[in-house]
C-alpha cells in the first residue's frame, strides 16, 4: 500500500491525550496496514512541559501554542484540553490556518460549532468531533454519512455514564441516590462536583450536538430543556417496576411537524425497550429514521481507551481525506435549516404522578376533578401506603396516577390544581413516561 506520513499535534495530554498516544503506538501496525498512514506526533501542547510524564518522556512537548499553529508541516490538530477557552480560540486559529481539527470537546462543539465551521470555511479545513458524544461509540459520523439518505425522526440516548450508573444502582440494589452518587465518585465516574452530570447539563450538550446533526438545524445547549436525576427516589423506581418500566436519564430529540423537541430528563421507559437494558456506566443512542427504521449504537461513553478509539478514528478519516487532493468531504456542516425548538409546554407525553394525600373520603373525587378540569385523562392508578422507604402511619395515603398522552402545559396546570387541594399534602414527584 502507498505510504503517507501525517504530522499531527495534540493540544492537551490528560486522560484522553494519553490514551490517543498509547493507541497510536500500540496499534501502529494495524493502522498502517489498513490505511498506509504513518502518523507522527510532531508536537504536544501542555501547561507544564517540565512535569514528569512516565512513559511519555520522548514526546515533543511545548507550552507555546504558536509552535503548532505556525508550523505548516503540522496538518492535523487534535484538541483534548477541554473547557471553552483557550480551546475554542486555538481550534478557530488552527482551522483558519488550514489545519484539520479533531476534538472531543462537547462544550465548544455544542456552543460554538458554527464558529468552528466558519473558521474551517476560511481555511478550507475540516472539523471532526466523534468523541464529543458517546465517547467510544461511533454515532455522529454514522448519522452524517451512513444514514445520510434518511430523514431522521428521533434520537433518544443514554449519553451520561455517571447518571446511568447511579440509576442502575438505585434500580438493581435499591440504593438511595446519595449512596449511589458516592459510589460513582469513588469509582471515578462522577467528578468531585457532580453538578454537570446529575443535573443533566453534560447530556444536554451532547443532545444539542446529536439533534443538530439528526435534524440538520442548529440546536444549542440553552435550547435544550434540562432536568436532572436528583429527585428520583427508590420509591418511584419501585412503582415504575410495577408498571413494567425502568427509569433512565434520557436525551430526547424528535422532529414533530417541522419543529424540534430537545429535552433531557429522567423518564420511565418500558423494560422491554432496548435502552432499558443499557446498565451501569454504559451509553447508547437509539435513532429512528425513514427509511432505515430503528437503529441503536451502544458502548462505553467515556474512558481513555474508548474515547481514544473515536479520536483516532477521526484522525484516520481526516488523514485519508487530506491525502486526496481537492477533497474536503469530511464533516461538512449540515445545519442547513432553521427549525424552531419547541418549548417544553408544547411537548406531548404520558406522566407518572406520585401524591401524598390525607386518607379521607372524597379526596379521590377532588383529585379526579383536577384532572378532568384540564381534560387530562387518567390511564392508571395505584393506591399505596407505607413501603420500603416510607412508614405507614395510617393517616395519609399515597396515590400514583399515570396519564394518557397529554400536552405538558396541561399537565402542569393539573399539578397547580392538585397543589391547591388542602387534602393533597404533596405532589411528591412527576416523571415523564416515554412511549
Ligand atoms: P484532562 O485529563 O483534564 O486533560 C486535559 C489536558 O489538557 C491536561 O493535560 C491539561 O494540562 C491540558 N490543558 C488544559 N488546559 C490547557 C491549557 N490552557 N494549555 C495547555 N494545556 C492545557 O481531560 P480529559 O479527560 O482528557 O478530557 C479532554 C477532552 O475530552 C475534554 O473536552 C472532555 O470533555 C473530552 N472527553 C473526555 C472523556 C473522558 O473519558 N475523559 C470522554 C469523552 C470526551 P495539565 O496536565 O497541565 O492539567
Ligand atoms: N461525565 C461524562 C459521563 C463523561 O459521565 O458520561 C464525559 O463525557
Amino acid at each position: 500500500m502507498e505510504q503517507h506520513k501525517m504530522r499531527i499535534a495534540l493540544l492537551g495530554m490528560g486522560t484522553v491525550g494519553t490514551g490517543v498516544v498509547k493507541l497510536l503506538r500500540e496499534h501502529y501496525e494495524i493502522i498502517n496496514m489498513k490505511t498506509g498512514l504513518n502518523v507522527e506526533v510532531a508536537k504536544v501542547l501542555v501547561r507544564d512541559a517540565s512535569r514528569s510524564r512516565p512513559g511519555l518522556e520522548d514526546l515533543p512537548l511545548t507550552e507555546e501554542v504558536n509552535e503548532i499553529l505556525e508550523d505548516p508541516s503540522i496538518q492535523i490538530v487534535v484538541e483534548l484540553m477541554g473547557g471553552i477557552e483557550p480551546a475554542r480560540s486555538y481550534m478557530v486559529a488552527a482551522l483558519r490556518a488550514g489545519k484539520t481539527v479533531v476534538t472531543a470537546n462537547k462544550d465548544v462543539v455544542s456552543e460554538f460549532g458554527k464558529d468552528l465551521y466558519d473558521a474551517g470555511d476560511v481555511g478550507d479545513a475540516e472539523l471532526y468531533f466523534e468523541a464529543s458524544v458517546g465517547g467510544g461509540i461511533p454515532v455522529l459520523r454514522p448519522l452524517k454519512e451512513s444514514l445520510s439518505a434518511n430523514k431522521m425522526q428521533k434520537v433518544m440516548g443514554i449519553v451520561n455514564g455517571t447518571t446511568n450508573y447511579i440509576l442502575t444502582q438505585m434500580s438493581q440494589f435499591g440504593r438511595p441516590y446519595e449512596e449511589a452518587l458516592r459510589e460513582a465518585q469513588a469509582l471515578g465516574y462522577a467528578e468531585p462536583d457532580p453538578t454537570n452530570d446529575v443535573q443533566g447539563f453534560d447530556a444536554g450538550r451532547k443532545l444539542a450536538i446529536l439533534a443538530s446533526i439528526a435534524f440538520m438545524s442548529r440546536v444549542k445547549p440553552g435550547m435544550v430543556y434540562t432536568e436532572g436525576i436528583t429527585r428520583i427516589t427508590p420509591r418511584d423506581i419501585e412503582y415504575g417496576k410495577r408498571f413494567g418500566w425502568s427509569v433512565k436519564l434520557l436525551a430526547i430529540g424528535k422532529e414533530v411537524d417541522g419543529q424540534i423537541e430537545a429535552r433531557v430528563h429522567p423518564a420511565f421507559i418500558a423494560s422491554e425497550h432496548p435502552l432499558a437494558a443499557v446498565a451501569g456506566s454504559l451509553n447508547a443512542i437509539f435513532a429512528v429514521g425513514d427509511p432505515v427504521g430503528e437503529t441503536m449504537f451502544y458502548g462505553r461513553g467515556a474512558g481513555a481507551g474508548p474515547t481514544a478509539s473515536s479520536v483516532v478514528g477521526d484522525l484516520i478519516a481526516a488523514a485519508l481525506s487530506k491525502r486526496t487532493p481537492g477533497r474536503r468531504a469530511g464533516d461538512a456542516c449540515t445545519c442547513l435549516f432553521h427549525k424552531q425548538v419547541m418549548d417544553i409546554g408544547q411537548v406531548v407525553s404520558r406522566y407518572y404522578l406520585r401524591l401524598s394525600c390525607a386518607d379521607q373520603s372524597g379526596v379521590l373525587a377532588r383529585i379526579a376533578e383536577a384532572f378532568g378540569a384540564e381534560d387530562v385523562s387518567i390511564a392508571n392508578m395505584v393506591q399505596g401506603s407505607g413501603g420500603p422507604d416510607r412508614e405507614d402511619t395510617g393517616e395519609d395515603a399515597e396515590l400514583v396516577l399515570v396519564t394518557h398522552s397529554v400536552l405538558e402545559a396541561k399537565l402542569q396546570a393539573v399539578v397547580r390544581r392538585l397543589q391547591s387541594i388542602p387534602e393533597v399534602l404533596a405532589v411528591e414527584n412527576v416523571i415523564r413516561v416515554e412511549a
